[in-house]
């Protein structure tokens, strides 16, 4: 059944009955939560109610997990202490003024120390950094609390470099909350350049990136 509506959505077709649309054969489920399913909003957006919800979130998350991305540790030091934690939720925001943003969990430790610190630091891990990733991901917290026990990193006011990854220190110039994460906003103050192939992750593990060369 086509479905009118504006911008976008008049390339989505509704699935009889299943509060699906799908987008040039793909599945997209739209949901909000003031709206009847099927409901158009004036923006293009189709609501539905709180069932679809969670199939919504299922298929976001699994369509998520095919997109790469490039794994850091995002570290902070000053009045709230030293904390670190593996954070793929980072992008280059701005050249002027050269300005990144990473998306941390609320709840999280690092967020509270991010937020009381008003500073961090994204160090880019090297391609065969994954055991540290997973140790900033708190996998051996309950062996050794201490996530930086044995790194030799270098202390700066925003946060710990760490070996061999290309960094950011940044001072925290906005936080805006969304959902369950906060996104945070940083003012490079400095740039350390390993030169070193990044590690990624995608489909629930981690990988390397090679370059395509010849068509
Ligand atoms: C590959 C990978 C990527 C992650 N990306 C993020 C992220 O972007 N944002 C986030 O808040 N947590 C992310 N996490 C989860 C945090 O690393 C984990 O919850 C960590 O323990 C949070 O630190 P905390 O001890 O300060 O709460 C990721 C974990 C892994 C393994």
């Amino acid at each position: 059944m086509p479905v009118a509506g504006k911008g976008l959505c008049k390339r989505f077709r509704q699935v009889a009955g299943s509060g699906e649309f799908v987008f040039h054969g793909a599945v997209f489920l739209a949901t909000s939560g003031r709206h009847e399913q099927g409901e158009a909003r004036e923006d293009g957006i189709f609501g539905y109610g709180a069932n679809v919800m969670n199939a919504a979130r299922d298929a976001f998350i699994e369509a998520m997990r095919q997109v790469a991305a490039t794994v850091t540790v995002v570290t902070t030091d000053g009045p709230a202490g030293q904390m670190g934690a593996t954070v793929s939720a980072f992008t280059s925001l701005s050249a002027d003024p050269p300005s990144v943003l990473v998306c941390l969990k609320s709840d999280s430790r690092i967020a509270r120390a991010v937020g009381d610190n008003g500073a961090f630091c994204v160090n880019v891990l090297p391609e065969d950094a994954d055991d540290l990733a997973r140790a900033f991901a708190g996998a051996f917290d309950a062996q050794r609390p201490d996530r930086f026990h044995g790194l030799d990193v270098m202390a700066t006011e925003f946060g710990p470099v760490l070996p061999r990854a290309t960094a950011f220190t940044c001072t925290l110039q906005r936080s805006v909350g969304h959902g369950t994460h906060a996104i945070c906003i940083g003012a490079v103050t400095g740039i350390s350049n390993a030169g070193q192939a990044p590690l990624t992750y995608m489909q629930g593990d981690f990988h390397v990136v090679r370059r395509k060369s010849g068509g």
